[in-house]
């Protein structure tokens, strides 16, 4: 296992530790979820930050693990064409995924695989010269149709918004999207233009995940 195999399968937190405090965060985050959609039902949500490094993968895997806890059908989509790493997280080998599917090579069914008793993930595939053109394409808005009927909860994950257009390509056709903006790494200009650019993009913006905030013991919880 590589260094960077074992760093993001550390990350999948949820799974293997049900009741800490972090597992907690990410079931409020999928409780907050419903409630800021509201009547709405949420299937598509799009995972994007500012830039790299902010923890976008992390959430998104984390997210899509909570969602199937509570017994909902769930898909992961590593829609990060340029630098994926869900595969890493899963011990997948890549060499067949969306971008696959994008270029007309592979069935939809060919590219999803069973990780958990309900995830399936898709990961990136082949690495393409032109991401937002395939992101962009009719092939995607089909692809979001159809694993819309497929599945209750589809989660993306994506690449950064300062660096390229990828993400808001995708948060245009969702549901919903998430910003995960990392405490003392993002910048607050750069946020506030990310939600700008999400919101030309016409992204229906569900609210931020603050990443990295420090845990303060609360004296109040209630233990069972
Ligand atoms: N709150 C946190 N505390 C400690 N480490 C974290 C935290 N959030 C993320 N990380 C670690 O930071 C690294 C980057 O996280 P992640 O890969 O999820 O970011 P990303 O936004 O997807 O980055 P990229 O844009 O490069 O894909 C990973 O090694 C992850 O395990
Ligand atoms: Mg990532």
């Amino acid at each position: 296992m590589r260094k960077r195999d074992k760093g993001m399968r550390g990350t999948l937190v949820t799974m293997e530790r049900v009741e800490n405090q972090i597992s907690e965060e990410f079931r409020s985050l999928r409780s907050n979820i419903k409630f800021a959609s509201f009547n709405k039902n949420i299937k598509t949500i799009v995972i994007t930050s500012p830039s790299s490094g902010d923890g976008k993968t992390m959430t998104a895997a984390n997210l899509a693990m909570v969602f199937s806890q509570e017994g909902k059908k769930v898909l992961l989509v590593d829609a990060d064409l340029r630098k994926p790493s869900i595969h890493y997280m899963y011990g997948l080998v890549n060499d067949c995924g969306l971008c696959n599917f994008l270029i007309g090579q592979k069935d939809i069914n060919a590219i999803i695989r069973s990780v958990y008793p309900n995830i399936d993930v898709i990961t990136s595939g082949l690495t393409p010269p032109n991401p937002p053109e395939l992101l962009g394409s009719v092939q995607m808005s089909d692809f979001i149709s159809e694993v819309r009927e497929q599945y209750d909860v589809v989660v993306f994950d994506t690449p950064p918004v300062l660096a390229v257009t990828d993400a808001t390509l995708i948060a245009n056709q969702s549901d919903g999207c998430l910003l995960v903006v990392r405490v003392k790494k993002n910048d607050v200009k750069d946020v506030i233009k990310v939600k700008e650019q999400l919101h030309f993009a016409g992204a229906n913006l569900l609210g931020a995940v603050i990443n990295g905030k420090k845990q303060v013991k609360n004296e109040y919880y209630y233990k069972k």
